[in-house]
Formats: C-alpha cells, structure tokens, sequence
C-alpha cells in the first residue's frame, strides 16, 4: 500500500516510474488502491487517468463511469480531474465486519471503446470502536463462607475494530478480594473469570463493587466498563458476644419476686437468625436457678426466688447467649446481695445465778450472756441495755458476750426478788430489739437485828395481882428471813432492890409474853424496870435490847389512918373552944392518912356523931372542925364529935375518930368536967404510943433545933472570916429530902409515914420524918400547934 501511496504522490515527478509500475496493472487492467474507513466525502482516493494511463479526453469521451454490484456508492469517478474521491461515509466495520483484508471491488467501464478496469479499494481499519460490555453491570451474590479460588465467569467484552484496534485485555478494580484470569479459548476469543483470592467478610463488607475494564491496542487506546456488583451472602460466622465480660448488680435481700437486677446483652453480628441472641442461664451451682431468671429474648434477669442476706452474700450466675446457629458466648453476673436490718438480735443466756446473797459486793457476775445479730455492719451492731432503776449493770466483755453484774449492794429487806430486763438492739434504721427478763432472788442475810415494836414498854399491873398473872407482851420484828428471822426473848438479869430481877418476871422466849411471878404490893414498890433482849436465829446472831417499866397500880386496900387527934387509953386530949368564939372558929384539925394513892387515897371527912346538934362541922376536904354558931350557955362543956374519915376507892375504905371538945373559958373547969369524961371515953390503946412519940419528936426538935442554930451561927462565922471581903450571901445546906418536903398532897405524908414504919430503923427514920410531918401541920394552921402544945403543958 505503501508504495501505491507515494506514487500517487510523487506521480508528477516521477512519470516513467509509475508508468512501469502501473502497467503491469493495465496488463491485467486493474488498479489498487488502499484507505483509512471513515474519510471525508470527497477526499481523493487515486488519479485513476494517470495511474490507468488513461487521456482525461478519453475518459470524457469514453464516459467513464463506476460499475458496482452495491447498492451504495462509496466512490465516486471525477471524469474532469480523472480522479477518484470518497462519495459515501466507508466503516469498515459496516463493510466488512470482522473480515479482513476488506476491501472494495467495482469496475471503471468506458465506451468507444469499451474498456474496464477492475479497480479494488482496500479499507484499512482505524480505532473508531471502543470495546463495550452488553450490560452495565453484574450481579453476583457470593456467600461470605465461598472458598479461595472459587471462579466467577464474568461477561467478555467486545470490540469492532479489528487487530491491534481489537480488544487487548481485562482490568478489574479493586482487587482486594478477587482477581482476574483470562483464558484463552479455541476461537481466539478470551474467557473472563474473576478469582476469590482472600474471604469475604459480610460483617465487613457486605456489598462489594468491583468494575471490569476492558482495553483495545490501539492509539490512543480505547476501554469499556461494567460494574460488577457483588452482595455477600450471610454465614453464621459469628458468636455473639457479651457486652460485659462481668455483670454486676446488687439486690436488697428480701426484695419482691420479679424485681430486676439487670439487663445482660450479647451482640451477635450476623444476620438474622444467625445474629439473633437468646439467653439462659447455665449455672450448675444448686439453687441458682430457683432464685434468678434470665428472659431468653430480651436478657433481663429477675428474683424468682427469696434472697437472704444471711444465707449468702452474693451469687454468681453464668449467663450464656447462643445465636440460632449454634454460637454462643458466656458471661457472668454477680449479685451483691445488700443486707436489710431484718434479723432481731439473739440473746443466748449462758449461765444465770438464781439467786444472790443480799451482802455480795458491787460487780458480782450474775449472768452470763451472748448477744448476736446476724446482719451485717450497724445492722448487727448490738447494745444492750437494762430496766430502769435497778442496781444492775450490764457490761460487754467481748465479742458479743455481756455480763450482768450488781451495781451497788442489794438489800434483801428493800427487794427480795429483781424482775431485770435486758433489751438489746441493734443499730439499724429502724432499729430491731429483743428482751429477756431475769428473776434474781436476792438471799438473806442476817444484817438485820430484831427490832422492838416501841423504844421503851411501860405497862400497869394493878398491885395484889396472882402469880403468874401475864402482864403484857414485848414484840421485836425482825426484817430479815426465815431463821434469821426468828426472835427469841430473853429476860436480862438484874436486880430490883437487890432482888434478882427473874424471880419479879419472867419472859416468854417465843412469844415475849411477861408474867408476873409474885404479887405486887404498890405500898412495897411502885415501878420497877428491867431489860428484855431480843435475838434473832441467825449465825452470829443479832440482838437489841428495851427496857420494859412495870408500873404498879394502887388498889384501895388499905383504910385511913388518923393521926391526930391520937387517943390512948392513958392520955385524954380534948380540943378547948372558949365560949366567947366566933361562928367558924377552928376547933381542930383531924389529920389523916391513907397509905393507898390517888383516889385511893383522897379523904374526905364527914360528921357522924355529935353531942350538940348543929354546933360543930367538919370540913369535907381538910378536916377541919369549926363552929358554926355562937356557943351559948345552954351548951356542955363536953362535946364529943365522931369524924369518919373516908377514902375515894371503890369500894370505899373508912376510919373514925373521936374528937373530944370542951366548952369552957378555962382550964379547971375543963378538969372538972373531964374527969368522969375520962372514964366514959373508950380505952385506946394506941393513944399512950403516940403521946410518948410525939413527946419524943418535940424534945428532939428542940434539941435539933438548938444544933442547928449553933452550927450555923458558928459556919456563918467561919464564912464571914474565909469570905471576908466577900458579899455573898450564905445559904445553909439542906438535905434534898428535907427541901422536898414543903409540898403538900397525900403522897408526901404517905411516904413520911412508910419510912416509919419500917421497923428496924424506925428511931432513925422517925428522926427525919417528924419535923416534916408537923412542918407540914404547921405551915396549914399555926393555932392548931399553939392549942396542941398547950394541952401537953
Ligand atoms: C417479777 O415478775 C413476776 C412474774 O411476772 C411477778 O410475779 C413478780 O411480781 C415480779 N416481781 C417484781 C419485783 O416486779
Ligand atoms: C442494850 O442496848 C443498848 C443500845 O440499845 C446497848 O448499848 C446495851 O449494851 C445493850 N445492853 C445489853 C445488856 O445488851
């Protein structure tokens, strides 16, 4: 072609030559030419005059023209110019598909004469086609678990050029899981495969795009392209997998069944079924599974059961989730379980003292005791405390023991029994307590000595009572128990006027009951006391002692006893009352005593008989003998009265006298009238004792009288010599009984009158009554002394 072109380039310059070479085709009368497909219409193709040696005259004349058996005119003869130029758009591809060479074959034919020439176009291909896929894209759907090297045919392209222009070769991008493999097949043409090179992971990538280029060779070069569109096919590949390698969760012990602890969750990334998690719990550990629940679908896990805290502190579940595929994973879940203050205290006596003597010191151990709680932290922190009021303590020794133990010392007499309530509690909110009560018997001791009833015991016995006689009784108490409790009586020894007390009373050792062991005689002895001891039976025993006074009550058992007037069968006293006396002139006193006291004792006179109606009275209570008219003439000389002298006892005791009175202005006729008086009167026996005895007071009244003076003239003598500048005034001492003895009352003239009757020492006695007796007369009516001196003169 090459050389056909420079000729008809050349052809002006160059005659001879293409006229040789040309004529070997006008020998064979054809022409050749080549072109590119797709020239412009009208570009020259050849010269055919010049080439076919052809005159443009001729070819004018000859009315050259092209003779082809196509329907279209690709070419077309310029007869002016004698050249041969493009009328039709040539494709070669159109022309001749894949067939090659590919040409164009017709005939210039002229006439005059007729003359052809064949005349062949060769069409040379340029790269005008692009390679193309019939599709745009691929699908494939490749499950994740294909293995390395599985195949995958893809769709070949095509190109319409031919050659170089053809189709080259395949890329595929990306190529990070496949790769390309060309076969080269029978016909020339190439089979496409993509090549799974590493696995495809559907989690990673689920949709994968890929695009195949396919190339031509020529210049520029020429591609197509078809997506290939890979969707990777879920495997269940994967186990689900917890979010937690550890779930932990806390739960109030005794909390509601259905309370929830937690959600566990695993994730399976797989698809569908293959990612769909269902949960159980797998713990083989016993009880487990009655007391926790895990939803299959949703992974909550709630009680079914009763949690204590007391009974464990926490669990451990193992939790599973398995995929439908098989996979699983595990976790597991903690529960702490959180203490709840619901467990009273324990209180455990360990050893308890029934009973604890009254004198046991402070911190003596009564009890023993263990206190528990089984919560936990303050839950089970424990105090104990006692009931108000009792002299107990508690105290906590260790480790939840405590000791009960006596705070002070216990008094059996105060509370013999202690009802002591411990209470222990814990420190919760709200707190939990429980109690117990003890029953302590507190034991005697005997701290208590019998006690009397009274200070001091005074009873009455009224005087001439029987032997034997009980007078009254002494009760002691005794605050403590049983034996030491017991009282006994016993009389303390002493003696009574030198008289051993026991053989006065005697005291009843059980009953204290106190008799009387002879009969009192209140003129002997009034009162008297002595001790009683009470003791109680305990070991040493406890006593105390009370004095018991016995007082003796005056029976009116003796009469009045008159002292005066005295009558004595040797001696006549008669009271002188001068006629010229006034109306209540005091003729006598008659003096009189009863030894019996108080009512016994109290006197009254009265006027039994008198000689003279109406002239004398006495004086009920003193005895005192008046007129009570003016004495006349008419009235004797003898007057003889009788006073009964009466006591106030009951009965009544009395006493009469005889008073004798004379009415008369003088002495001697007194005398005379007495002296047949004398003998008409009653012989009394007594009356010569008491003259003789009254004679014997006055002398020695007189000759006392005289010591006394002299020895107070010469004390007050020596005084006035020691005391010389002294002022003082000097009192003479007297003996306490005669200072006593100024008061009156019957009680003072009976104790006179019982000094003088004791006989052994009645002269030295009487020494000292006497001046007492008519002291006492004395300071009552000083005439009745004048008169009574008078008659003894
Ligand atoms: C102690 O309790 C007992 C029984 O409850 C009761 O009989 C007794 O009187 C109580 N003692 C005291 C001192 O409270
Ligand atoms: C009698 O009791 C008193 C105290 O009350 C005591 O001083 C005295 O010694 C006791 N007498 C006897 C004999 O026990």
């Amino acid at each position: 072609m090459a050389p056909s072109l420079r000729n008809m380039c050349f052809g002006s310059r160059g005659q001879l030559l293409v006229f040789l070479l040309y004529f070997s085709y006008v020998v064979s009368g054809q022409i050749r030419y080549s072109i590119p497909e797709e020239m412009k219409k009208g570009s020259i193709i050849g010269n055919v005059a010049q080439d076919l040696g052809l005159d443009l005259k001729r070819l004018r004349l000859g009315r050259a023209r092209i003779v082809t058996g196509e329907s279209v005119q690709y070419t077309e003869l310029k007869t002016d110019k004698g050249i041969l130029v493009v009328s039709e758009r040539i494709d070669r591809e159109q022309l001749c598909g894949d067939t090659t060479p590919c040409a164009l074959h017709f005939q210039i034919i002229m006439e005059n004469p007729i003359e052809f020439y064949r005349v062949t176009i060769e069409i040379t291909d340029i790269n005008d086609n692009s390679p193309y896929f019939q599709r745009d894209s691929i699908k494939f759907e490749i499950s994740e678990s294909a293995l390395i090297g599985a195949k995958f045919v893809l769709e070949r392209a095509f190109d319409s050029d031919i050659g170089v222009n053809g189709l080259q070769s395949y890329t595929l991008n990306p190529t990070d899981n496949f790769s390309l493999k060309l076969h080269i097949q029978e016909d020339g043409s190439k089979k496409v495969e993509m090549v799974l090179q590493k696995p495809l992971d559907r989690e990673k990538h689920e949709q994968l795009y890929l695009v195949l280029t396919a190339v031509d060779g020529g210049d520029p070069k020429m591609s197509g392209t078809v997506q290939i569109h890979v969707t990777v096919l879920d495997v269940n590949d994967n186990a689900p997998v917890f979010t937690k390698d550890v779930y932990k969760a806390s739960l109030v012990e005794n909390s509601l069944r259905g309370t929830l602890l937690t959600t566990v969750s695993a994730n399976d990334i797989d698809q569908g079924l293959n990612g769909l998690v269902t949960y159980s719990i797998s713990s083989s550990k016993v009880g487990i599974l009655d007391l926790f629940q895990v939803d299959e679908n949703n992974g909550k896990v709630r009680l079914i059961g009763k949690v204590d805290y007391e009974t464990a502190k926490y669990y451990q579940i193992d939790i599973e989730a398995k995929d439908q595929g098989g996979l699983s994973d595990s976790s597991k879940l903690v529960v702490d379980i959180v203490d709840v203050n619901d467990n009273n205290p324990l209180i455990d006596m360990m050893s308890i003292s029934k009973s604890v003597p009254e004198n046991s010191p402070a911190q003596t151990i009564i009890a023993v005791m263990s206190v528990h709680d089984p919560d936990s932290d303050i839950n089970g922190v424990v105090n104990c405390v006692l009931g108000e009021n009792i002299p107990f303590t508690i105290q906590s020794t260790s480790n939840g023991f405590y000791s009960l133990v006596t705070d002070s010392e216990l008094d059996r007499e105060k509370a013999s029994e202690y009802n002591i309530s411990v209470t222990c509690s814990d420190e919760g909110v709200p707190s939990l307590s429980s109690s117990v009560t003890l029953t302590i018997q507190v034991s005697d001791v005997n701290d208590n000595a019998p006690v009397f009833e009274r200070i001091s015991y005074e009873a009455y016995i009224i005087e001439n009572n029987t032997p034997g006689l009980s007078i009254f009784t002494v009760k002691a108490t005794d605050a403590d128990w049983n034996q030491n409790a017991r009282v006994s009586y016993i009389l303390e020894d002493s003696s009574i006027n030198g008289v051993q007390v026991s053989s006065y009373v005697s005291v009843s050792a059980d009953s204290g009951v106190i008799h009387a062991l002879r009969s009192f005689d209140y003129e002997q002895i009034k009162d008297f006391q002595f001790r009683v001891k009470a003791q109680d039976g305990g070991s040493p025993p406890l006593s105390s002692n009370v004095t018991v006074k016995i007082m003796i009550q005056d029976q009116n058992d003796n009469a009045p006893q008159v002292l005066y007037p005295v009558h004595t069968s040797s001696s006549l006293v008669a009271e002188i009352v001068p006629r010229s006396a006034d109306v209540g002139y005091l003729v006598t006193k008659v003096v009189a005593v009863d030894v019996d006291s108080g009512q016994n004792a109290w006197l009254s006179y009265k006027m039994q008989k008198t000689t003279e109606r109406a002239l004398f009275e006495v004086g009920l209570q003193n005895g005192e003998i008046r007129t009570i008219r003016q004495v006349t003439d008419k009235d004797a000389v003898k007057q003889r009265l009788t006073v009964v002298v009466e006591d106030n006892g009951q009965p009544s005791r009395s006493a009469t006298v005889n008073v004798n009175v004379a009415v008369a202005d003088s002495f001697p006729e007194v005398l005379s009238e007495f002296t047949d008086f004398t003998h008409e009167k009653e012989y009394n026996d007594n009356l010569t004792f008491y003259l003789v005895l009254a004679l014997a007071v006055v002398s020695f009244l007189f000759i006392t009288c005289l010591v006394v003076i002299i020895s107070v003239k010469i004390y007050r003598w020596r005084q006035s010599r020691i005391l010389y500048h002294s002022n003082l005034p000097v009192i003479p001492y007297y003996p306490p009984r005669y200072a006593d003895t100024l008061g009156t009352g019957t009680l003072q003239r009976v104790y006179n009158y019982e000094v003088c009757r004791t006989t052994d020492s009645r002269k030295s006695d009487c020494k000292f009554s006497r001046p007492e007796l008519f002291s006492g007369i004395k300071s009552e009516n000083s005439i009745f002394k004048r008169d009574y001196c008078m008659l003894f003169l």
